[in-house]
Parts: C-alpha cells; structure tokens; sequence
C-alpha cells in the first residue's frame, strides 16, 4: 500500500499533476504547485462540486470572499483563542511535535528533554499596510465559511431566501501545520470547499443526516471505491470549539483511515458570535415574520485531499503482452482530457492533416490531447496513465471512409464511428448514457 503512495507520487511529478513547490530551491514544506495536469483535474473537481451543491439546486447560491478579513472576524469565530495545537518544544534541538504524535516524554529527534505543552496557534499572520505594528496585524483564512458568516446578511438582503438555504464558496485556506505530509493529504496552504446550510434550530439533526447521505453518494458517484469510505463521528469532548456534532468522511489512504470530508453542525455559534461583536442584528426573518439565528450545517472538503483520493483509487496496473498498462480509471467528468487525437503514422502527411483536422472539430467542445510522438500502442499506454478517457485514432480507412476508431481506456474496446457522427458519439459516452455500454470503471 505505501508502495501505491510512492508510485502515485512519482507518476504526478512525472506527468505533471503535482510538483513540490519553489523545488529549485529545495522546496518548502507543506506547499504543493499543480502542474498542466493536476490544474485540469482540480479545476474539473472544483467545478463539478459547484455545478452539484451550487447550480443544480434551488436553494443554494454562491460567494466569493476575500482571504483576509477584519482581525474581528477570528476574534468572534473563537480561532485567535481556540486554533490551536498543543506542541511540546525539545529544549535541546527545538523542534516541536504535536503532544497527540508523542509516544514518550522524550524527543523523538534526538532523545532531549521536552518542554511543558504549549498552545501554538496555525494561523498565518501578516500586516495590512506599510506599518508592521499590533494594530495592522490580520490573518491568512483558514477556512473559507467565515466569509460566508460575516456575508449572510448581505446575502439574504439581495436573494431573500427561504430557509432551509445554503451559501458555497471555494478558496484558499491557510494553516500553519506543524505536521504536514503524506504528500498533499496535509498542506500549509490548500483550497476548500465549503457550503454553509441554513437550518430552522430544531430542524438541524435532519439536515446533518441529510448531509450526511449526500456528500457520502458524491465520493461513490464519481467511483470511489465504497469499501474505502467509512463514517467518523467525533467523540464527544473532541469536538471542535463551534460544534455540536461532526461526522468526517473517511478514506482508507496508503497510510491508514484518514479525514476526506468533515460534516459539523455549528448550530447558531458563528452567527450569534458575530452579531455581539459587531453590534448588528444578524438574525433571519421567515415568511412570518419571526425572527431568529439559524442553525448551520456544514460539509467542508478539501481540494487537494480530493485530488490525493482520486489519483489513489483510481490507479490501476494491469499485465499485458507489452508489460505493465498503467490506468488511472478516473471518472470521465473528472479526466483532464477527455478524448486524444492520434494520426495512426506521424510520417503520412495525409493522415497528419485529416487527424488535425478531426482535432480542430473536437477542440470547441472538449479538452482534447494531440499526440503524434512514438507508436500507437505507446500513445495509448501514455494516454491511460493520465486517464484521457477515449483514444480517437485516424487511420488509412479513416480516409475512404470518413470514420475513425474510438478506444476506450477501461477496456482498450474500439468502435469505428463516422465523423459526422464524432461529437454527439464522444458527448453521449461521456455523459454516461454510452459509458456502460461501451465499458464502465473496471475496479
Ligand atoms: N470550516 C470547517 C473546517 O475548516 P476542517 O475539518 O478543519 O473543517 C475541512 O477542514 C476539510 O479541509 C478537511 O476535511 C480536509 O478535506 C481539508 N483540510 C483541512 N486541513 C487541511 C490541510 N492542512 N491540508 C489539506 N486539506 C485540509
């Protein structure tokens, strides 16, 4: 299993998903650039979230806020006081662990005496202005739903919207993690998604379950393994300073059960905070009139632990007569190609233009890959490994007939199909009216 970890890591830096960032100059820990391919895959993950918890639905509405808010803000969330790990410093090499990764009172670095536990607060802190003093100082977000909080009456006063209603955002967040790695799965920096849904109080135990549900069939949707994907609910006196429940969507990573996704019911905590600090009525009024602080539930996801999940479970070897095909069976929507183009003989001007051709009529509505280097075979293989999901080869046939062959990555099965009839063909299998005809996930 450790081994898949290493493999997925050498195939993102290989073939430009993943690359450690500012690596030119030995890197920085816990911060992670995206390559060509990692950029196309995180921005389909992100759009295909929106498009589901935002678009496709009638009561949620979008937000786009700025990371770094009022100092006031953190103050009333609880995280200038309350986000915080508890670190133990060595006192002879200073280095620090988190007290819930020490085994014993020594350091597990060089056997030194550790210093007594230690509050140490993971926001990043920087000034606004040219003067570097108390008053300046604010923070880097570390979570994107505080602006959607200090939003929620601006918001409601332009949609007027009938609860039970959501508001989405996807942003950047911050965390100084003293213990970062497991390559992306724990960053310093990272992207989340995050919907915030207002409840009527009373009506929150539902929605959490409904939450619940939800997010979990989004994982087996796309095709993650069901198997690998498991409930955590949090004890009761480990619960985060805002929440009355949380439940995380675990996977079954390389390196153990991990948080995917974290539902928490943050009742009317945030809300009520930042009415008493600001001094403004931040209450919802209903069709009736009544007034009152809503109950919140919030089903938070990380960008980069989405991606970590994905590469992991959909990686696949399988042994042929040319040796290993390295598949990575990721959900059409999700590939960051769709469909490569391929001449069948690089050397055959004829079959060059008409392959450019059928890739300039595809270009409008897919991502689509060119490749004319090496063999087909090869093509193929590079193509499987980066999950383009259909290979679209123009060969001699191609012109006396004006068809070309269509392969499926899952089960390298071919079909001719006429150009004329390309797009719709290409546009039916991936929005999976063809796909499990023409050959499903093989998992
Ligand atoms: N607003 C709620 C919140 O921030 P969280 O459980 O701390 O909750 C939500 O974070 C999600 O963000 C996690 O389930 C995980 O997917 C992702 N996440 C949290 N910390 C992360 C980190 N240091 N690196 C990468 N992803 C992280």
């Amino acid at each position: 299993m450790a081994d898949l970890m290493n493999k997925i890591v050498s195939l993102s830096k290989r073939r430009g998903f993943v690359f450690p960032s500012s690596e030119i100059y030995g890197g920085i820990g816990g911060f992670w650039d995206f390559g060509p391919l990692g950029t196309e895959l995180k921005n389909n993950i992100k759009s295909w979230w929106w498009k589901t918890m935002v678009l496709d639905r009638d009561d949620v509405y979008g937000l786009d806020s700025t990371i770094i808010h009022n100092p006031q803000v953190w103050k009333a969330s609880g995280h200038t006081v309350s986000f915080t790990d508890p670190l133990r410093e060595c006192k002879s090499c200073h280095q620090r662990f988190r007290l819930d990764h020490l085994k014993s009172d020594k350091c597990p670095e060089c056997g030194g005496e550790l210093a007594e536990v230690k509050q140490f607060n993971l926001m990043f802190e920087t000034y606004v202005g040219a003067a570097k003093e108390t008053a300046n100082k604010a923070y880097l977000r570390p979570e994107t739903c505080q602006g959607i909080f200090i939003n929620f009456a601006n918001v409601v006063d332009t949609v007027q919207p009938k609860i039970p209603f959501g508001i989405a955002q996807i942003g950047k967040g911050f965390r100084n993690e003293v213990t970062f790695g497991n390559f992306i799965f724990r960053d310093r920096e990272f992207e989340m998604m995050e919907l915030e849904y207002f409840v009527k109080p009373g009506e929150d135990e539902k929605w959490f379950d409904y939450w619940l549900k939800q997010r979990k069939k989004w994982f087996v949707d796309l095709g993650i393994d069901s198997k690998k994907l498991r409930y955590f609910e949090h004890p009761k006196k480990a619960l985060a300073h805002y929440s009355k429940r949380t439940v995380d969507i675990e996977y079954k990573f390389p390196f153990g059960w991990g948080e995917l996704e974290g539902i928490a019911n943050r009742t009317d905590f945030d809300l009520k905070n930042h009415a008493k600090l600001c001094g403004k009525d931040l209450k919802y009024q209903d069709d009736k009139g009544k007034k009152f602080y809503p109950f919140v539930v919030e089903p938070s996801l990380g960008v980069e632990r989405t991606v970590l999940v994905l590469l992991l479970d959909a990686y696949r070897e399988e042994k042929d007569k040319e040796g290993v095909r390295v598949i990575l069976s990721l959900d059409p929507r999700l590939s960051p190609y769709k469909v490569a183009v391929f001449p069948l003989l690089a050397n055959k001007p004829k079959l060059v233009k008409q392959a450019r051709q059928v890739y300039e009529l595809l270009k409008p509505h897919f991502v689509v890959a060119w490749d004319d280097r090496g063999n087909i075979g090869k093509r193929y293989y590079s193509q499987d490994e980066i999950g383009t999901f259909l290979g679209c080869t123009i060969d001699f046939q191609t012109l006396e007939e004006r068809t070309v062959t269509l392969r499926n990555r899952e089960t390298t099965k071919q079909i001719r199909v006429k150009i004329s009839d390309l797009k719709k063909t290409i546009q039916k299998v991936l929005e999976g009216e063809e796909f499990l005809k023409f050959g499903k996930l093989v998992k």
